[in-house]
């Protein structure tokens, strides 16, 4: 039986004080699954490109939650859009129609050329919609057209789906076994590309640029190769545009870059796409489509009336960024490979529009920590790439500070 404590001595707090975010972190220590290694940082509110501690610093946010907060944070726009969406209906399930759906899809299918849409709530979810739509137009062909070839080195989330296709080993380690038939294979290795296809494969998933892997752009020759043999082998080319696409790289998609475009059969992204409320999407082909009938594919929460009404508010706001996400691209890329003459720490600067890496000669971790001391939210991918997913609305001012407090940052390093 539990002892009653009497309120006034209840009342009296005899624990060491600790600061507010120090009981943030020690609260998630006691009860969550220690599954993140954290930075001790413990964010309260963000404005335009820059976020808030508890303790009210303020910091330069230039990885806008890995790639999610496009618009900056607290856009205007898209809080009218929230709080209006929110009064009337949050959630439908997929059991009814709701108006903005097929008005999304409809702009989605626009930008990417592509003639069908599938929504759900993550880029792990949308990639393992895309395998599912791989397998069965495969089965449908032949029983043992099951094979998938993709990239080593690539990301493609952490479900056991999409664990199956990522070409890191210390992701996939501790749960082999997974899905079987995915060839591996390097990143623009033409003849091991045209290897690794056979007759089994149905289907190649490719990140036009790898995000996670430390911003490697494929190059359009490898890309034209991955279409050619799919489409000799009659397999689906899938390009997972979660954390490329959808703007970022001054284009809609990163496949958009290469001219002539290299048409893949199925788009799958995410990120940015609601600015930081769930949603994810596949796009497909009348070809990939025909391969998901009724009833073999779905989900409660994907594509619901905020969700969906927030993006397609983004993409209007997209549409008016897009010059200017082209140009501050090549304006943090010129700054960036300015930094790299001056500091022969920087091996090599990459990326297209504001999807940009440094890789370093050295471990970047103490780098994105001293950052964080200093104001500039960034983070390092890869042990010595850093990574820099800054918001579509970032001005010129901004890179510039980013930029000095860099230069000073690498200095040290
Ligand atoms: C290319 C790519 N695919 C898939 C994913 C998984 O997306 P999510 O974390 O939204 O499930 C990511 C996440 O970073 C990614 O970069």
């Amino acid at each position: 039986m539990e002892t009653e404590v009497p309120v006034s001595e209840a009342l009296v707090d005899t624990a060491p004080q600790v600061s507010p975010a120090q009981s943030v972190m020690d609260l998630e220590r006691a009860h969550l699954l220690q599954n993140y290694s954290r930075y001790p940082l413990v964010l309260a509110r963000g404005k335009g490109c820059w976020v808030y501690d508890l303790e009210g610093r303020r910091y330069l946010d230039l990885i806008t939650g890995i790639g999610v907060n496009a618009l900056g944070h607290a856009h205007p726009r898209i809080v009218k859009v929230i709080r209006q969406q929110a009064g009337l209906m949050v959630h439908s399930s997929n059991l009814y129609y709701h108006r903005y759906q097929g008005e999304l899809a409809k702009r989605l299918t626009a930008m990417s050329g592509l003639d069908r849409a599938f929504f759900c709530n993550s880029g792990t979810e949308a990639v393992e919609g895309a395998l599912k739509m791989v397998h069965s137009h495969g089965r449908t062909l032949e029983p043992e057209k099951y094979e998938i070839v993709s990239l080593d080195n690539s990301f493609h989330g952490r479900s056991m789906g999409a664990l199956s296709v990522t070409g890191q080993p210390k992701y996939r380690a501790d749960f082999e076994p997974l899905i079987p038939g995915v060839k591996f294979v390097p990143p623009n290795d033409v003849a091991a590309l045209e290897a690794a296809f056979s007759p089994r494969t149905a289907g190649m998933i490719l990140e036009m640029i790898q995000g996670e892997g430390g911003i490697y752009p494929l190059t359009p020759e490898f890309a034209a190769k991955a279409r050619e043999l799919a489409d000799r082998y009659n397999a689906l080319l899938v390009a997972d545009e979660t954390q490329c696409g959808v703007g970022r790289p001054g284009v809609y998609f990163a496949y958009q870059l290469s001219q002539p475009v290299i048409m893949p059969d199925v788009v799958v992204a995410a990120k940015p796409v609601a600015c930081g409320l769930p949603l994810g999407f596949i796009l497909a082909n009348e070809k990939a489509a025909a391969a998901i009938r009724p009833g073999m594919h779905g989900t409660t929460f994907g594509g619901g009336p905020l969700a969906c009404r927030v993006g397609l508010e983004f993409i209007d706001v997209l549409d008016e960024l897009m010059p200017s996400i082209r140009r501050m691209g090549t304006y943090f890329l010129d700054r960036l490979q300015h930094l790299a003459s001056k500091h022969a720490v920087i091996k090599q600067v990459r990326g297209f529009g504001l999807m940009l890496g440094v890789e370093l000669n050295v471990p970047g971790k103490q780098l994105v920590l001293d950052g964080i001391g200093r104001g500039l939210l960034f983070n390092c991918t890869h042990d010595n790439v850093l990574r820099f997913l800054p918001p579509y609305i970032v001005t010129e001012k901004e890179v510039d500070r980013a930029i000095g407090i860099l230069d000073r940052l690498i200095a040290k390093a």
